[in-house]
């Protein structure tokens, strides 16, 4: 069965709802008790370098290379659709590329991040750690966890920017300089991968809740080691 045959109102829509949203939730509360997330941890200058670089690395690198990865194996044309789609998102058509966005919001913290693009081995171990184990979680899987993996991250999207953006409101910048967040915030990236998610979901609820909860845990580790390597600084 495709998508198409699958409403709103079927029991597969409504039970996928209901465990995303529990998901969501939980993947709130966890992120929002991680040191650095709280809201309440005011930075230092040299915590705040490090966190602005170890980001660049985290969320802007290593999704450059998933996507890749992704366009370059997904099991289908929709799939490979739904990255292209992000790519094209990510140059910002007539407007800013989400990169300048990043970059200029570095600037506005009083940081250039021209040198840090070929640094890569000026990181803590646990980025490129990080970064290896996504690949090989992808090299690992098959077609069907592929197209589960992309739905997962894309979920994480809006939860995880609000939480980036709650630690860079306390930098105390002007508004315009966190349009990389706000932009990223408000996204609707999971909405383009629904479609594919729907049907695989339809097949096999534990297959695509076993990924999901896979995709939390190794999320939320990361952004623990984040927390922990900018608060420790
Ligand atoms: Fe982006």
């Amino acid at each position: 069965m495709t998508n198409a045959n699958i409403s709103k109102s079927s029991d597969t829509y409504q039970e996928l709802s209901a465990f995303l949203t529990d998901w969501d939730q939980k993947y709130v509360e966890s992120i929002n008790s991680i040191q650095l997330f709280t809201g309440q941890e005011l930075l230092n200058e040299a915590q705040k370098i490090h966190f602005v670089k170890l980001v660049y690395h985290l969320y802007r690198h290593s999704c450059q290379e998933i996507f890749w990865y992704l366009g370059n194996h997904a099991p289908n044309r929709q799939v490979k659709q739904t990255v292209l789609d992000n790519i094209a998102e990510e140059m910002g058509g007539d407007g800013c590329s989400h990169e300048q966005m990043y970059l200029d919001f570095a600037m506005d913290v009083g940081i250039d991040l021209k040198t840090e693009y070929f640094l890569n081995d000026s990181y803590p171990p646990f980025v490129s750690a990080y970064k290896r184990g996504w690949i090989e979680l992808l090299q690992s899987t098959d077609s069907t966890g592929m197209a589960c993996l992309l739905s997962a991250c894309e979920r994480l999207d809006n939860p995880d920017y609000m939480a980036l953006t709650k630690v860079v409101n306390t930098f105390q910048l002007p508004k315009k300089s966190l349009t990389f967040f706000t932009v990223h915030s408000e996204a609707k990236h999971f909405e383009l991968v629904e479609p594919v998610l729907l049907p695989l979901w339809q097949q096999d609820q534990n297959g695509v809740k076993e990924v999901f909860n896979f995709v939390f845990e190794y999320e939320l580790k990361m952004r623990q080691q984040l927390s922990d390597a900018v608060c420790n600084l």
